[in-house]
This record gives structure tokens, sequence and C-alpha cells, in this order.
């Protein structure tokens, strides 16, 4: 059955072209799972090497939901092309080939240019006269659907503007399963709900600027270490294969497939595999996964792309369902693919079905017409590879030197912007009464690294690897160029100046005797602190991707004490990618407020100044849990091969107990719950009101679906597939073309001509109609799971002496013996006035109270009682009341 998933024609090794040198660190490795915090649903069950069932034909598109009209014009184009036009818009023209990060090839007899791939999750990455937005794990704890959905819409307007036509973002994987994974800082929130929301209105919002979005990384994507074996080996480690995520089918359903759902729902037109394999199979030729659950269950109706370099086979990927290779090449400049010439030849000998390769290509048209792409495009202006004016086009064989950045300016009013979305997203943990600030301080000291500018400057650090300066974005592929990076001693400094008062700084975090000098003579410390993380193929401090720790960095712990040990008016201020350990400054007497910042983006400074100095009154809530110890999530990271030199294996086995879920479970009290955050005003709830409403029953999806649709025919001659007489082809570039009339020598690989019964899998050659799935019928899954069963309403009053917003939420028991205590299913951002009262409304839906049965392969309701709670936060819950289904 593995050969099925793991192996295919023209499979090779991954090369170690990108290896990264280094020594495996000495860590203090903690435990992957902790004794007695599984899953009570995994007690006895066995993932290690667990393996992933096959599923196959692939599902062809079929132009469910809002898909009709993008789908019938994807149709009508690609049926005017060739074959080899066809394998061009699959197949990227491999690694710094063209401007983008990514780039599929052009179909010149028809006027369409190369469709160009971007990072990232938070703004354009590799430019210049761009903005740089907050990360997703801190917009997360807005919790505000329309500064999600601008948010979006305004980094689709600035992609647009670049000649941008598919957005590498967002990121709903990591979910954040453990808090020290590298990049949970550019997913949401660990919370499938809150993520859920925060990606629809993200992909909304990114696409109704006519650019794709591109949701990712599709899934089990937890970790950094060991995701791909090459990347691993320059760190030490001696993996043949990347890491396994070990994932039972119903933590899939109700904790990691969830916002992939809610993406598709809301339309996104990419999704992209992940590196890492789950259940043993890699992410980009998981058929299970790709074609069963995606394309199936999930009625996805756009493309699948794969991470860089995360694709592993040629047929095998095509079979199981991956639309789009990325970059192309089989790993960066190895000037070989396993597509382009090796998908023509495929299609061809019939490895590949021809409504495969149409499928592809459909899919990857149809989400161009979606977003409207055929009347917003504009020619490529930047180049990724080069800041420089002129350059090379291509620049690793040198060749096309030209005009390479028009530097557009693509950030119209978006700094405003900018600045409100990360002020919102601020949340105040503690407060003895100093905040807001009066400004008549008559001496204020500010202390810390972070509050001030990285000495290299904003963009100093390739890819924004190190922890330079004030923190406002995390490292790796997820990161844009600061235009500028407002620190917050400026701003802060400009305030305080304003009012013609005293403010001094000391930013190096280790001169001790200045800073307990200073801290002696102010009225006022504001000490700025932060934790860092990034993508694997950066270390940081021996960080290699993920934390090595919850702690602070730069011993910002020390800091702290040093300033409240000489100031009893000590605010504490944490830029960081996630949870950080507040232990040992959260209770000091001294420390009179403590904020979470996150990772703001270019305005930081204004940012909280705006929130220290009152302007906005923070409505922040925690997206994720402050425990008091890493032990306390009940999770961690693997950080030693448990496999020999086999691939890792990283056992779920906490299921759907993570985060705040794990706390509850096992009873241990949090510093900060999920969902806490304080305000400058208070609030008050009462009048909860369940209303039943009335929806049809839930029927499961049956029938069969059309036919695979085939558009056009081809030449099964192979001298029609030459390279083009005369044709001067780019050194290292991926083309469709054949470099021989000989199958085996145009394949270049030893697995050419092996027998199909040994690569092709049951089924995957059948264009015949197939079964639908019970659980799906429309993009997002079954669409009486969205049916609304219950509306629920309640009533806050600002009772304080300020107008402010409020986030309630609403949290549901599901009842049984395997559910958390209570799962976050609604929330609202309401802005209230002083003495004013504003209705909080809720709708459950029918998914929102069903479990997933893995024997009928759906959605059910459980009999157990079921509770609503509403209230501020996790734990502080004053309304409760139950559901009569
Ligand atoms: C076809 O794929 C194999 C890997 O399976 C690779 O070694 C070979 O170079 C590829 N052929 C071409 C022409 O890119
Ligand atoms: C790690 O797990 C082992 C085996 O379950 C246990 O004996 C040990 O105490 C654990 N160590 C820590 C630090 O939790
Ligand atoms: C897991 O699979 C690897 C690689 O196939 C094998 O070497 C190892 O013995 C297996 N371990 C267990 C416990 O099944
Ligand atoms: C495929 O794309 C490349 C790169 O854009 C282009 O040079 C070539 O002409 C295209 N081939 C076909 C058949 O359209
Ligand atoms: C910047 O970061 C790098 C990498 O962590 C470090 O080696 C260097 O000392 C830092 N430079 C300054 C001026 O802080
Ligand atoms: C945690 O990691 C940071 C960053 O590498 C490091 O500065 C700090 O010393 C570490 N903390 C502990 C307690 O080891
Ligand atoms: C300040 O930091 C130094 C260096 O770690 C430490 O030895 C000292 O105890 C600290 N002072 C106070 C008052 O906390
Ligand atoms: C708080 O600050 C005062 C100085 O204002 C100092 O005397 C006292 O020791 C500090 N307390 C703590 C717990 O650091
Ligand atoms: C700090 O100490 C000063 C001087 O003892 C006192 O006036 C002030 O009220 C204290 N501030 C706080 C916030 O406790």
């Amino acid at each position: 059955m593995w050969l099925y998933q793991a192996s295919a024609i023209l499979l090779a090794a991954a090369g170690l072209a990108e290896a990264q040198t280094g020594n495996a660190s000495a860590l203090p490795f903690p435990n992957t799972t902790y004794p007695g915090r599984e899953s009570p649903a995994l007690a006895g069950v066995d993932l290690f090497n667990a393996t992933s069932p096959p599923f196959y034909p692939s599902p062809w598109m079929d132009g469910s939901g809002e898909w009709a009209e993008a789908y019938r014009r994807a149709q009508q184009f690609v049926s005017q092309l060739t074959l080899m036009e066809k394998v061009n818009l699959t197949t990227g023209v491999g690694w710094e080939g063209e401007a983008c990060v990514g780039n599929v090839g052009s179909i010149p007899r028809l006027g369409f240019p190369s469709l160009c791939m971007q990072d990232s999750p938070l703004g354009i990455r590799l430019s210049d006269h761009n903005s740089a937005f907050p990360a997703g794990g801190t917009v997360a704890a807005s919790w505000d659907r329309g500064l999600w959905y601008r948010r979006g819409y305004e980094m689709g307007v600035e992609m647009r503007g670049k000649g941008i036509d598919v957005q590498l973002g967002p990121v709903v994987g990591p979910l954040g399963r453990t808090p020290a994974g590298g990049r949970n800082w550019e997913g949401f929130s660990p919370d499938p709900v809150l993520s859920g929301i925060a990606v629809a209105q993200t992909v909304r919002g990114i696409q109704d600027a006519g650019v794709v979005a591109t949701t990712k990384h599709y899934i089990g994507n937890e970790q950094e270490r060991f995701r791909q074996a090459p990347e691993a080996f320059g760190y030490g480690f001696n993996i043949s294969e990347s890491l396994s995520s070990n994932i039972d089918d119903t933590t899939l359903h109700e904790l990691y497939l969830w916002p992939f759902a809610d993406a598709v729902r809301a339309g996104t037109g990419a999704i992209m595999c992940s590196y890492n394999q789950i259940n043993n199979s890699y992410g980009c030729q998981n058929s299970y996964l790709q074609n069963y659950i995606l394309k199936g269950e999930l009625g996805f109706q756009g493309f699948i792309m794969s991470d860089w370099q995360a694709q592993h086979s040629g047929v095998g990927n095509a079979l199981a369902g991956m639309d789009m290779a990325m970059p192309g090449d089989t790993s960066f400049l190895t000037g070989a693919s396993f597509w382009g010439p090796n998908l023509t030849l495929a299609v061809v000998n019939g490895s590949v079905p021809e409504w495969r390769i149409d499928d592809m290509a459909t899919r990857i048209m149809a989400a161009y017409y979606l977003v409207g792409r055929d009347e917003a495009s504009v020619p490529t202006n930047f180049n990724s590879w080069n800041r420089d004016t002129f350059g090379y086009r291509h620049p690793v064989p040198q060749l096309g030197y030209q005009q390479i950045n028009f530097h557009v300016d693509v950030r119209n009013e978006h700094g405003r912007s900018i600045r409100d979305q990360a002020a919102r997203s601020t949340v105040l943990l503690k407060n003895t009464g100093v905040l807001p600030l009066a400004n008549n301080e008559r001496f204020t000291a500010v202390f810390g690294s972070d509050a001030a500018e990285n000495p290299w400057g904003p963009n100093g650090c390739p890819d924004r690897g190190c922890d330079n300066g004030t923190l406002a974005m995390g490292w790796g592929s997820g990161t844009a160029n600061f235009p500028y990076l407002i620190t917050p001693l400026e701003a802060i400094k400009e305030e305080v100046q304003n009012n013609n008062r005293i403010i001094q700084s000391v930013i190096d975090d280790y001169a001790y005797s200045q800073i307990a000098s200073l801290a002696g003579q102010a009225t006022l410390a504001i000490v700025f602190v932060n934790a860092d993380s990034g993508e694997g193929y950066i270390s940081v401090d021996g960080n290699e991707g993920d934390r090595q720790n919850l702690t602070l960095w730069h011993n910002g712990e020390t800091l702290i004490q040093n300033v409240t040990a000489r100031c009893n008016n000590t605010v504490v201020v944490i830029h960081s990618v996630g949870p950080v350990l507040t232990n040992t400054f959260v209770d000091n007497p001294n420390v009179t407020a403590i904020l979470w910042a996150g990772l703001p983006g270019e305005q930081s400074g204004n940012s909280i100044a705006d929130i220290l100095f009152g302007r906005i009154n923070p409505a922040g809530k925690l997206p994720f849990t402050i425990g008091a110890s890493r032990r306390d999530y009940g999770t961690d990271l693997l950080y030693q091969p448990n496999n020999g030199g086999a691939a890792p294996q990283d056992n779920f086995y906490e299921g759907v107990f993570i985060d705040y879920r794990a706390f509850d479970r096992a009873n241990i009290q949090p510093v900060f719950e999920f969902g806490f955050g304080l305000s400058y005003t208070s609030f008050e709830y009462s009048n909860l009101n369940i209303a039943r409403r009335s929806a049809g029953a839930y029927t499961p999806t049956t029938g069969l679906t059309s036919a695979a649709p085939v558009l056009g025919n081809f030449s099964r001659n192979l001298a029609d597939y030459q390279f083009p007489a005369n044709f001067s082809a780019v050194p290292l570039y991926i083309y469709p073309y054949l470099n021989s009339t000989d199958a085996a020598t145009a394949a270049n690989s030893s697995d050419y001509g092996l027998p199909a019964e040994q690569y092709i899998p049951p089924n995957a050659l059948s264009g015949a109609p197939q079964p639908r799935i019970a659980a799906g019928g429309a993009p997002g899954g079954n669409p009486q799971l969205y049916d609304v069963l219950f509306t629920v309403t309640a009533t806050i009053t600002n009772n304080g002496t300020r107008n402010g917003e409020e986030i309630p939420q609403l949290y549901i028991g599901l009842g049984g013996p395997n559910d958390p205590i209570r799962v976050l299913r609604d929330f609202q951002r309401l802005s209230i006035d002083t003495g004013m009262s504003a209705t909080f409304v809720a709708d459950i839906t029918r998914r929102d109270i069903s479990n997933w049965d893995t024997v009928t392969q759906n959605w059910f309701i459980s009999d157990y009682p079921k509770t609503v709670h509403v209230g501020s936060s996790s734990r502080n819950l004053p309304l409760t009341g139950t559901l009569e289904l």
C-alpha cells in the first residue's frame, strides 16, 4: 500500500542542494508527550508508523458553489491549449528562474503571461515600496472580522500592483499545536474556529482585490525541525525522510482540517501542500488527504500547489491530486523536474490520464478567473532576487540584463490602517491603574533593545533572520521588507517631549549598572522584551526555526528584574511570536501593567503608543494560552529523531487537546487563559437567550459525479514534443519540451519504463463517474453542516468610565467523554460607549455541535447534553445555558 503513496515512475531521492550547515545543538530535549496527557480517545491506539490509505482517482473539478462561471471560462481557455501549454501552466520554471519566488511557464501563442507566485502571508516578500503588515498570529488577537478582511484586501491590492497573481498566504498550518512551533506566528491561533473565521475573511479580502489566495500548509505542518530531510541533515541529523505527523481521523476533522474547510468555503483559489508527511505519506503525494479529504469531502475547486521542494515524485503526485509543481525543479537549481518534460511524457505514455492534466490546468485557470485576474493583471514590476534597478532577469546563469525593479509604490494609505490593526490586536494582560498614561509623568525611562532600531537597519538581516532591535516580524519566507519601522522608543519619545517632560532610555539589555541608575530615577519605566522564531532554513541563536524555550530572549527576565528592583511603576511590553513564560515578573507588585503586542509590523511604535496613551482602548484577547510552564501545554515538539534513520514519528497523541483544551482537561490554572484581555473600561454580561432555529435534517450526499471531462486531444508521437528549432533555452530553466525522441533518454531517469502496476494505483486512471462523499457536496463540505440550528443572544453593558470595545465569546461543551470541556464557537467585537449596552448575537451551526464519526465517515450530533457559555474569556463565562435538541 505504501508503494502507491511514496513511490512512482520518475521517483528520485531528494537532493542535498539546499542543505544548511550547522550542528545538532545540545538541547534540553523535552518529551514529545507528557505521560497522562494523551487524549482518552487515543487510549490503546498506536500512531507510530501510522499509514495513510490510498484514494483514487483524483476528483475533477465540477464548478460547484461559486465556481460555476470561473469553471466555464477555465474550460473554454484550457480547451484551446496544446499538451505542452497545459504542462507549462502546471510546472514552475525552476528556482530563481524568473522574477517571483515561483513562476510557471507562459503560453506565448495566446499572449498569456507566466503566473507569478509570491510570498508572504503578511505582505510582499523580497520587494520594496510595499507595506509590512502585522503577522497573522497578531491580528488573531483582534477577534475582528472586519479588520481581517481589510488587512487581506490591502495586502491583495499591494500584490496586484506589483504584478503578482498568487499570494502565498494565509496560513492555518501550523495551527499552533505546541507553543514553540517556529512558524505559528504566520498562522492565526491554535483554536480552529478563531483560525477558521480569520482565514476565511483574509481569503475573501485578498481575492476581492483580484489576487489568488493560497491557504497553507496542508496539513500537520506543526514544527520546523525535520520538515525536510536535507535541512535536518544540515543541522546534523541523519534522517532519510521528512517527519511524519501522525494524526487520527477524528483529530484531523475536529481540529486541523476545520480552518481549511472554512478557507475552501470562502473560495480560496489555491492550497499549498506541506513538507511533512502525514501518516507516513508526503503531503504533496498523499492521495487520502488531497483526493479524498480536500478535493472529495471538502469539494475544493481550486489548485493544490507544492511547497518549495515538497514534491518527491512525478506521476505519484499527479495521481494523488497535486496540480502545480513549485518552484518546478526537483530541488533548487538542478535543471531537472519531476514534471515539465516528465509530465509531458507521462501524459503521452498514459501514466497520467489526459483528464488529470486537463483538470490541473482547469483548476489553475478557474482560480484565475474566480478572482478576476483577467482584468486585474499588470506585468510583474519587481524582482525577488535583487533590489537594484538593473540586473539579470535570470540571475543564476546571468542572462537578460535589463531593468528588473520599477520600484512601484503600492502602499497607498495602508500605514494608517496597519497602525490601527496592530493597536486593535494588542492585549492588555495586567493593569493596576497606571494605564492609560496621563502623559504628565515626570520622568519616563524606556528599556530594552526591543524598544529601538536594529543597528543593522530594519531589513538588515535577510528574511529577518536575527533578533536585533524591536521585533515586529518573525523570520523566514513569511516576511516582507519594511518600508520603515517606527520603533516604540521614537513614538514614546515624541509623545513625552511634546509635553515637555523627561524621557531617557537604555537600549543595551546588559548594561545593568546604567539600567539600575536610570530605573532609580524614573517615575515610570517601560520595558520592552521579546521572543522570536521562524522558518527552519534559518537558525538564530541556536533556534533552528522552532523555539528552544518559551522564555524571553536577551535575558529579558533579568532586565525586567533589574528595572523593577529600582522602579515601582514598571510597564512591560512583550513582542513575541506566541506564548512566553511570565512567571518571574507577572506577580511583582512593581510591574504595574503588562501588554502583549505580538508582531505588529511597520507601525509598531505608533500602535503601542496609541494604547499606552489611551487613544485606543485596548480590546484584544489572547489567541492562545499563557501557561506557567511548557509542560502545562500537555504536548511538545519532537526535538530528537525517534525512528533511527527513518522518518521521525511525531505522534499527535494529545488528539484535540491542545492549548486551552489541554489546560481545561488537566485542570491546570493558566497564567492568562485563552480569550483573556483587559480594557480601560469594564463590561457586564446579562440576558442569555437561546432561540432554536428551524433547519432540515442532515442528509448525507449521495449519487455519482459526472465523468471526467477531457478538453482537446494530443499526439502520441514524441517527435511532436521536441524543443522548437533554434530555441535558445535558458540554462537550468524548466520547459515542457523533450530533448530526445527516445522516451527513456528524454526522461533521464532510471525509473522510466517500470511496469505500470508497480506505480499506478488501482482506479487512479479512471475518469468514470465516482460516488459522491457523504460528508461532502459543496466547497467546505456538506452544505447542511452550515445550517443554523440556534441563535444565542446576550446583553453586554459598558459599566465603566470609558468608551470601549468588548469581545464576547461563545463556548460550547459537546458533553462526551472524549470532548474538550468547552470549545470556542463564535465571538463578536462590539463597540460600546460608557453606560450603553449592545446585543451579542451568535449563530450555532450544525457543524458547531457535531462530532466526527470515523465509521460512517460523517458528522453526527451526539446524545450528550450540550451546554452554552458566554463570557469575556475561556475561563470567565458568567452566562450558561443548555441546547435543547
Ligand atoms: C525526470 O524526473 C527524474 C526524477 O524522477 C529526474 O531525475 C529527471 O532528471 C527528470 N527529467 C527531466 C528531463 O527533468
Ligand atoms: C519523559 O517520559 C518518560 C517516559 O514516559 C518519563 O519516564 C520521564 O519522566 C519523562 N520526562 C519528563 C521530563 O517529563
Ligand atoms: C517504523 O518504520 C521504520 C521504517 O520502515 C522501521 O525501521 C521501524 O522498525 C518501524 N518501527 C516500528 C516500531 O514499527
Ligand atoms: C513554456 O513557457 C516557457 C517559459 O515562459 C516559454 O518560453 C515557452 O515558449 C512555453 N512553451 C509553450 C509550448 O508554450
Ligand atoms: C544582529 O544579529 C546577528 C545574528 O543574530 C548577530 O550576530 C549580531 O551581533 C547582531 N548585531 C547587532 C548590531 O545587534
Ligand atoms: C531561551 O532561548 C533564548 C534564545 O535563544 C536564549 O537567549 C535564552 O537564554 C534561552 N533561555 C534559557 C532559560 O535557556
Ligand atoms: C541585575 O542583573 C544582574 C546580572 O544578571 C544580576 O546579577 C543582578 O542580580 C540584577 N539585579 C537585580 C537588582 O535584580
Ligand atoms: C519595588 O520598587 C521599590 C522602589 O520603588 C523597591 O524599593 C522595592 O524593593 C521594589 N520591589 C520589588 C519586589 O522589586
Ligand atoms: C512608588 O513609590 C513612590 C515613592 O515611594 C510613591 O509615591 C508612588 O505612589 C509609588 N507608585 C506606585 C505605582 O506604587
